[in-house]
């Protein structure tokens, strides 16, 4: 399997307050990855993104773009609908795409949870992005209750299964990433133990193998409560291929500390 390049994704949810707060948790960025690159510890072979409320999506790449920033900026939702119309509160694919946004997160738990989002406006949102043009990071993952029943795999492989064949192969191959987020792990401190992610990721990475060979080579990232201490050991295990981090991404120094755990040069700095 060749080395896949990681991906560390922040996810912003609906935070921080202010526009000032986005504009100096961006420039604090900005301001790590520079410190970091001044002591040479660089951040290489490595794909850094930052998932902003929608309402500064724009700001926060312009703010990165000026800098000459390599962080890309992804939207942490998308509308199900295409295009353009009379969906009040919406932004479509479309809309992001012509804006200069490549990419969004889809299915994300607390869009399942707190939306009710279910497989059929997953399978719409992920057709609506993709013919878009944008690229997609797809979430799975299970409660504590399915955990605790035994559960846990079947559920994620079965979240993969609903929404598989609404897209071509070739999107697969090309505009789509995983990230495996335990529910229960999510914000609360909680972090599957680099043994319990790397069984679920390999068996992710299984089921993506058993509908074509050519998608053992997809990004898996973990998500839930990654954190600076638990991120090394975490980037240790063989099928995880970068996290999505919410609270802790919030501070461009702990952001910046996960970043290099799963840098690839992270040994030479
Ligand atoms: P957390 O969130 O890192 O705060 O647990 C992760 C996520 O929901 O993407």
């Amino acid at each position: 399997m060749p080395a896949i390049m990681p991906w560390v994704i922040g996810n912003w949810k609906m935070n921080p307050e202010t526009p000032t707060a986005q504009q100096q948790l961006t420039q604090q960025l900005i301001d790590h990855i520079a410190e970091h690159l001044a002591s040479g510890a660089a951040l290489v072979n490595l794909n850094l993104a930052v998932a902003p409320t929608l309402l500064h999506l724009l700001t926060v790449q312009q703010q990165l773009q000026q800098a000459k920033s390599a962080v890309q900026v992804i939207a942490q939702d998308v509308s199900r609908f295409a295009g353009t119309g009379a969906y009040t509160g919406d932004v479509s694919a479309q809309l992001l795409a012509n804006a200069g946004i490549g990419m969004t997160l889809i299915g994300h738990s607390e869009r399942r949870s707190l939306y009710g989002e279910d497989a059929t406006v997953l399978r719409e949102k992920l057709q609506a992005a993709i013919n878009a043009g944008l690229k997609v990071v797809f979430c799975v993952g299970e409660t504590l209750t399915e955990r605790e029943a035994g559960q846990a795999e079947q559920v994620v492989l079965q979240q993969l299964d609903e929404v598989f064949d609404c897209i071509d192969l070739q999107h697969w191959q090309q505009n789509l990433m995983v990230a495996y987020e335990p529910v229960w792990a999510i914000g609360t401190g909680k972090t599957a133990s680099p043994q319990d992610a790397e069984s679920m990721h390999a068996a992710i990475r299984a089921g993506l193998k058993n509908y074509h060979s050519s998608l053992v080579d997809l990004p898996i990232l973990y998500g839930g409560s990654v954190k600076p201490d638990n991120a090394a050991s975490l980037a240790a295990c063989a099928n995880i291929n970068g996290a999505l981090v919410g609270g802790a991404s919030l501070d461009a120094d702990s952001f910046i500390k996960i970043a290099r755990a799963f840098s690839q040069d992270r040994k030479a700095g």
